[in-house]
């Protein structure tokens, strides 16, 4: 057992805690690029809050806009072309409201001339939507917004709803391209700044949205306007894949190709930046990044704050400075802590700059490992200068955790990744629409035979089944067999209602992947499982399936609670009533089983409600779900997953063997401690091997965010376990202390062996770490920006 406080550099092994910083050149020139844009130096407060000037209108310079060749023929997608069948099931009326929007048919000519930004916004905003300020949230309006391949002309701002998937077809990518006169706050803006200052929706309640295969052309905007190409504070369940931003390079330009200032995400994979003098500006309670590239910016990745943030896979080529950690300066380091992994740093003079000196607070905690490093001088510098020298060279791992072999990419040191799949290169005749099918996906027809028979048929013919938006609800288990394919369109949700899953001491799975000894492989994309009413015998979803790689979900998500047509909403589970059986909603939200192996899940956020999504101002309400993700298999895959507010516990390992996480994020139920985990609604189940609560270190025993029990090849590259509050009121989570609103929030049991953590980060937990009953580590030791840190823990 090996317990690092402060960790000191050795050579080429890198974990800093902390950090240095750069050559004065460039911390000016970093300076003073940030003051077009923001003032990020009032940090105040738990939702990680900067204040921002935002930049003017970036001027109109008379300049020649490039004309582009009219749109290429739309090469086939199957998405563009099967019937649009969707239907928003508790809308107001299902039967007018239109989900699939081609821009094309809102007047956009995607030709390089003609100016296209209204008839883009009409194609998001149509048919009675939320803008932003119009309303906290919506379940009730979902959207995809398509985009044919094209060259989509642009003046000001692309305006991002909310529930909304912004789409172009993979196999021709579309183009948005900005007017040299552009104004707005991103090509595309995810949260438009209002007259009052404010952001258009609470950042950190941003959910559910994506933005999908376009690349954006910023290149017309002058090079000094402080342009960006994708404004994106977002909370959880949304993502950026497969975009390409091309910003104006070279001496004194300022434009950013991604700005998040706030939020609580969140996850991208697979995006290309060229150019600005950010690639990246970016700061958000937590991250994961995958397989960022960025090239020939001053900074490739600017990180004004974060509590936590998973890079893995970074391409960072030709920049001055690969990532920068140190703003705020020295003393007021508003970074907590970063890891990087697998990646790739070239022809940059510094990778990581940090204004970390020795110090006791764990600000600017940094892990890097398995870092390819090409003609990097300098990889690491602090303060007072060169902390960790480059070259061309590898800096492999702190103490060399063993990384299992089976979560290896073939033939590399990586680990395995995959990529959310689209399915682009299949052809339309492969796909098996589930309404097409018999299902009625409108929230009230029992679709549990039409879904079943569906599945089961096309997993013997090898088709695709697309799941038309709709709320589908189902009376018994769903089985998946082996082979399915399954993808939906802006998160279709099953629903499951009713006696079979009503008792709360007979578990009976909603969603089973597979049966126990079976093999084989399953995609799921795109989808939400919920419940309906009083279900305390749910497990949204269990998966028994063995697998080598490949097999697994993609933002699919459990919503539990606090929708239209859930009956789990403010009416039913106010926040001041008694716990009833109306509000009991889940056993379980997944169950990865003994038999489970190979399993991969990206991007997956398992949420019990703790706020009401369709009342008008977010309303906070109770309702009591008993487990979070258990994991007792084997070879498993946690990228960018989050488990929040289930009452015993959020993530359990028990009996797992080689798993890869990270990053992971978890909140305790804000009703806790009244009941406390002791005294949940649910029982504990032994063969489940449920926490016991009996006593706690110190007072409030509530839910753990991680519990590892008895498993072994446990790697976890950064955890985010947060407890905000106390019964509803946060004065427990005070910054920097008391810190008190749970005892303990990480137990640590039995027979676990070969256990690494990275970038621990914990809020309002006295005991950051508990081993058997005893505290290896205080809050007080470890104190951070808001969350409290610890670089490295190995077991
Ligand atoms: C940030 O804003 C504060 C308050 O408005 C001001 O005093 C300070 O000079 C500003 N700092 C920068 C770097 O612009
Ligand atoms: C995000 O930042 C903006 C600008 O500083 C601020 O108005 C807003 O309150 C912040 N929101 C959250 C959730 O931190
Ligand atoms: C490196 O980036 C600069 C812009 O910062 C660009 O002008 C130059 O061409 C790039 N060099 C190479 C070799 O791509
Ligand atoms: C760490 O961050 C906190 C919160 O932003 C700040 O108050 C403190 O000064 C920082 N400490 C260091 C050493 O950077």
């Amino acid at each position: 057992m090996h317990y690092v406080s402060v960790i000191t550099l050795v050579s080429l092994v890198s974990c800093v805690r902390g950090q240095l910083l750069d050559i004065p050149a460039v911390d000016e020139l970093v300076q003073s690029a940030l003051k077009p844009l923001a003032n990020w130096t009032d940090y105040d407060g738990p939702t990680g809050t900067a204040s921002a000037e935002l930049s003017k209108s970036t001027e109109a310079v008379d300049a020649n806009i490039a004309i582009e060749a009219a749109a290429v023929a739309d090469a086939s997608y199957w998405l563009a072309g099967i019937s649009h069948q969707g239907k928003a099931a508790f809308n107001s009326n299902p039967s007018s409201y239109t989900v699939f929007r081609n821009v094309m048919d809102y007047g956009a000519k995607g030709d390089g001339v003609t100016d296209d930004t209204a008839a883009i916004n009409s194609a998001i905003s149509a048919g009675g939507r939320f803008g932003p300020a119009s309303r906290e949230s919506s379940t009730t309006t979902p959207a995809i917004v398509y985009f044919p391949a094209g060259t989509y002309l642009i003046s000001s701002s692309i305006i991002d709803y909310y529930f909304t998937q912004l789409i172009g077809n993979p196999n021709s990518m579309p183009v948005i391209k900005a007017t040299a006169g552009f104004s707005g706050l991103g090509l595309i803006d995810g949260d438009q700044y209002q007259s009052d200052g404010n952001q258009g929706w609470t950042s950190t309640n941003v959910f559910f949205r994506q933005i999908r295969n376009l690349k954006l052309d910023l290149t017309n905007i002058p090079a000094s306007s402080a342009a960006t190409g994708i404004h994106w504070p977002t909370g959880q369940a949304t993502s950026i894949q497969n975009v390409d931003i091309v910003l104006s390079s070279g001496s004194g330009t300022q434009h950013q190709g991604l700005f998040i200032e706030n939020g609580s995400g969140g996850f991208l994979s697979d995006i290309t930046i060229t150019g600005g003098l950010y690639g990246a500006n970016v700061g958000n309670q937590q991250f994961t990044m995958r397989n960022l590239v960025v090239s020939d910016a001053v900074t490739g990745i600017s990180q004004i704050w974060d509590w936590g943030w998973t890079y893995q896979g970074l391409t960072i080529t030709n920049c001055t400075t690969a990532i920068s950690v140190n703003n705020g300066g020295v003393g007021n380091q508003l970074v907590g802590s970063v890891v990087v992994l697998d990646s790739t740093i070239q022809d940059c003079s510094t990778f990581v700059t940090s204004a970390w000196q020795s110090s006791t607070s764990s600000n600017g905690s940094l892990i890097l490992e398995n870092i390819a490093l090409e003609n990097v001088p300098v990889a690491v510098k602090g303060p007072s200068g060169t902390v960790l020298a480059g070259g061309t060279t590898t800096i492999g791992t702190f103490t060399a955790p063993t990384r299992p072999s089976a979560l290896l990419a073939s033939g590399s040191s990586k680990y395995y990744t995959k990529s959310k799949p689209q399915y682009e290169a299949s052809a339309q005749s492969l796909f098996v629409s589930i309404r097409s099918a018999g299902a009625a996906g409108d929230g009230s027809t029992d679709d549990t035979s039409a879904i079943q028979s569906a599945l089961t048929s096309a997993a013997s013919s090898g088709k695709i089944v697309f799941f038309d938006q709709g709320t589908y609800k189902v009376t018994k288990t769903i089985y998946f067999p082996p082979g399915s394919r399954i993808v939906g369109e802006a998160y279709p949700v099953i629903m499951a209602s009713g006696s079979a899953f009503s008792s709360i001491s007979n578990p009976v799975p909603v969603i089973q992947v597979g049966k126990s000894g079976e093999s084989g492989s399953v995609e799921w994309s795109d989808m939400i499982v919920s419940t309906q009413g009083s279900t305390p015998g749910a497990v949204l979803i269990e998966w028994n399936l063995a697998a080598s790689s490949g097999s697994g979900m993609w933002d699919v998500h459990t919503r539990i609670g606090g929708f239209a047509g859930s009956q789990q909403q403010v009416a039913q589970c106010p926040t001041s009533a008694a716990v009833s059986a109306a509000c009991e909603v889940a056993y379980m939200s997944m169950h990865i089983t003994s038999s489970a192996s190979g399993v991969y899940l990206d991007n997956v956020w398992l949420w019990t409600a703790d706020h009401d999504l369709d009342s008008a101002d977010n309303t906070q309400i109770s309702v009591y779900s008993g487990r979070g993700l258990l994991v007792e298999g084997q070879n498993i895959w946690l990228y960018g997953t989050a488990v929040e507010h289930h009452s015993l516990y959020q993530y359990q390992f028990s009996g797992a063997k080689s798993v890869v996480a990270g990053f992971i994020q978890t909140e305790t139920p804000y009703y806790q401690p009244n009941p406390d985990a002791a005294n949940s609604p649910y029982p504990t189940n032994s063969a489940l091997k449920d926490p016991d609560y009996s006593s706690c270190l110190s007072g409030n025993c509530d839910s753990l965010g991680l519990r590892v029990l008895d498993s072994s090849n446990i790697n976890i590259y950064g955890a985010g376990l947060y407890s905000f509050f106390n019964h509803y009121s946060t004065t427990c989570s005070t910054f920097p202390l008391p810190e008190n609103c749970q005892s303990e929030i990480f137990s640590i049991e039995g027979s676990t062996s070969s256990l690494v953590v990275y970038a621990l980060s914990t809020v309002g937990t006295t005991h950051m770490i508990v081993k058997d009953g005893t505290s290896l580590a205080v809050v007080g030791d470890n104190l951070d920006t808001y969350a409290a840190t610890i670089a490295y823990f190995t077991l």
